[in-house]
């Protein structure tokens, strides 16, 4: 499957289990202080997890376009050694507000990888929240995920990885991940989806309130499910990115794979130029402050990583071509806004 296919998939999965399939909100969020950039899917719907707005649906599903390059969830200095970290990336997720809750969030996933995309099942491992900090343990999370894998494919994990919260107030909740396991390459376990229970809300002196009613947010990196799918160790060997590093080695006179350091400042580039393109095309300037100072960041790391490869032309420019192109169906802003 291509990854345009994949996320197809997923959405219309979704969909015919009665979810509103909700565009991507734009990477700058609406109203929201106190965030820099949207961080996750569940940014658009934060309103409706704490009772504040509704809507006439209480079940969506999207791909989201995502930065992670600041706060509480920030990719940055991983980008180029990983072969699965990235600045920009696209979250596929689905979400209950007060409709259904850990049971059946769980058998969608399960549906979703086992039996839609037949992934097997015996390479699949989960996490659970083992209790802490005054939080209890996921029993029921627990007891759910034991009617679909033995006990010894389960994990008890602490906060840090199974709790999750989009900053330090707001919407937050234990959490379940599910992990597949390749076991080969520099990621041998990759986690692939991060199933949110959302229940409480905190404030700014850390404590939790409960949420109006229990809700449901998820999360599935594109790029991470396509490696996958598409059997490759990494991101970066995916349809997603192999046009852009094609067309960055046929600037550099560099083929990607021949030699891990230039290897490096391939990824970078190749990342940091969809970072780029996906930003400037929901209106983002490059400046000295705030969003537009992130952005000049990552264009510069972009140019000096160039320049590594070789590269004494401008060339960000010449990516953004390659992005309309296999992109701009999922994502037409990257047409319409591409002079
Ligand atoms: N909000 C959670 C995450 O970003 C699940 O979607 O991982």
């Amino acid at each position: 499957m291509t990854s345009n296919e994949i996320r197809r998939s997923f959405l219309e999965f979704f969909q015919k289990n009665g979810h509103r399939v909700v565009p991507s909100a734009p990477l700058v969020p609406g109203d929201d202080p106190t965030l820099l950039f949207t961080n996750a899917g569940m940014n658009q719907f934060k309103d409706l997890f704490l009772g504040r707005e509704k809507r006439d649906y209480t079940r969506a599903t999207t791909s989201q376009k995502v930065m992670r390059v600041s706060g509480k969830h920030n990719d940055l200095d991983n980008v180029g050694p990983s072969l699965r970290h990235h600045t920009f990336f696209e979250m596929l997720g689905n979400f209950s507000f007060g409709d259904y809750f850990k049971a059946e969030a769980i058998e969608f996933a399960w549906t979703m990888l086992t039996e839609v995309w037949k992934m097997p099942a015996d390479r699949l491992v989960v996490s659970v929240f083992k209790g802490e900090h005054g939080i209890p343990r996921d029993t029921e999370a627990y007891d759910i995920w034991r009617k679909f894998v033995p006990a010894e494919r389960i994990m008890e994990l602490g906060s840090e990885d199974n709790f999750w919260q989009m900053g330090d107030t707001g919407p937050c909740g234990r959490c379940s991940e599910i992990y597949y396991v390749r076991g080969t390459g520099m990621d041998p376990e990759i986690e692939v989806w991060n199933n949110v229970f959302m229940e409480f809300e905190r404030s700014a002196d850390g404590t939790l309130a409960p949420l109006p009613a229990p809700s449901i947010d998820t999360g599935m990196g594109l790029e991470r499910i396509t490696a996958v799918l598409q059997r490759k160790d990494s991101n970066y060997d995916t349809d997603l990115f192999m046009p852009l590093l094609t067309r960055i080695g046929e600037l550099a006179g560099a083929t990607y794979g021949a030699n891990p350091q230039t290897d490096i400042s391939m990824r970078v580039v190749a990342d940091h130029a969809r970072a780029t393109t996906f930003l400037i095309a929901d209106g983002v300037i490059p400046s000295n402050e705030w969003r537009g100072y992130v952005l000049r960041k990552i264009m510069r790391r972009a140019m000096r990583h160039g320049k590594m490869l070789g590269l004494g032309e401008p060339f960000l420019h010449e990516m953004v071509a390659v992005l309309a192109r296999e992109m701009g169906d999922a994502y037409p802003e990257l047409r319409t806004n591409r002079d």
